[in-house]
């Protein structure tokens, strides 16, 4: 972590609140039974002994990455370890999944496929389309979700810049997003306009790591000040923004307990 990501880090901490300064029933169902909730659901069970699986697994994934622009090759465990959501993180996100039960579901950045399993269970009758640039680990992410019995999952290969616009132009109205790719601010907030024409009046988008750089926190800071957005909370690591038309606008920095 980066010095300026310490500073948000630590500003984070001093302003976020706890559960009894909501008074939105919405915002408080929300984060109560479903951000604050640690229930553990079934398919939890299978998924967690998976990411022990790719933990453990030393073959190599090589293709072009279009997030770096080069030739890559990269370890099934070092990825595993490194780039995946956290089990926690990866939990919460099917349990947003389940509080807002979205009909089409874009995760840009599937990497090896395992949190887009998560997002797959929360909903299986959901349209789930998941985005990857590097060619190894996409053919990867396509097999375990064969091996997986969710072989419905669609995966788009290629830069986003490309694969993005190509699906929505296709007239696809998604309605739940993750943001998990590219973590810069330019190429955030161009996925961002490409995006917006086409989400439905209720969607809802998760913006990963917002203060892993100050680019991130920059465009994070953007979207908050766009009013397209009634929603917006912040639970420290990733951002929510949600369309809600019959909600006064509001911004919320929530705490997000260990
Ligand atoms: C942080 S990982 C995604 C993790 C995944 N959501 C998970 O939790 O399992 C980001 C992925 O986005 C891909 N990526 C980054 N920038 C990209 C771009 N511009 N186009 C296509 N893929 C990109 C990377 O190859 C990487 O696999």
């Amino acid at each position: 972590m980066n010095f300026s990501a310490l500073g948000l880090w630590f500003s984070y901490f001093l302003r976020c609140k706890g559960p009894n300064r909501i008074h939105s029933p919405f915002i408080y169902d929300l984060y109560f039974h479903h951000i604050l909730e640690r229930r553990p659901y079934y398919a939890f069970v299978g998924l967690r002994k998976l990411r022990a699986q790719l933990l453990a697994d030393e073959r190599v994934l090589e293709g072009n990455d279009w997030g770096a622009g080069e030739f890559r090759t990269r370890k099934v465990s070092h990825i595993a370890a490194r780039a995946l959501q956290p089990e926690r993180e990866a939990e919460l996100l099917f349990r947003l999944v389940l509080f807002f039960r979205p009909k089409t579901i874009i995760e840009l950045g599937s990497s090896l496929g395992l949190t887009t399993l998560y997002l797959h269970n929360a909903r299986p009758s959901a349209t789930l389309h998941t985005f990857e640039g590097h060619s190894g680990t996409a053919q990867f992410a396509r097999r375990l979700f064969e091996q997986n019995g969710a072989a419905e999952i669609m995966l788009h290969e290629g830069p986003f810049a490309e694969t993005l616009p190509e699906l929505l132009f296709g007239g696809l109205k998604p309605d739940w997003v993750l943001l998990d790719g590219d973590h810069r601010y330019g190429p955030l907030l161009q996925y961002m306009n490409m995006l917006k024409p086409h989400l439905t009046e209720n969607s809802v988008v998760v913006v990963d790591d917002i203060r892993w750089s100050s680019g991130m926190w920059k465009a994070w800071k953007q979207l908050c000040d766009d009013p397209f957005w009634e929603l917006k909370l912040d639970i420290g690591k990733m951002g929510i923004l949600i369309r809600r038309k019959a909600q006064t606008p509001q911004h919320f920095i929530l705490r997000y307990p260990n």
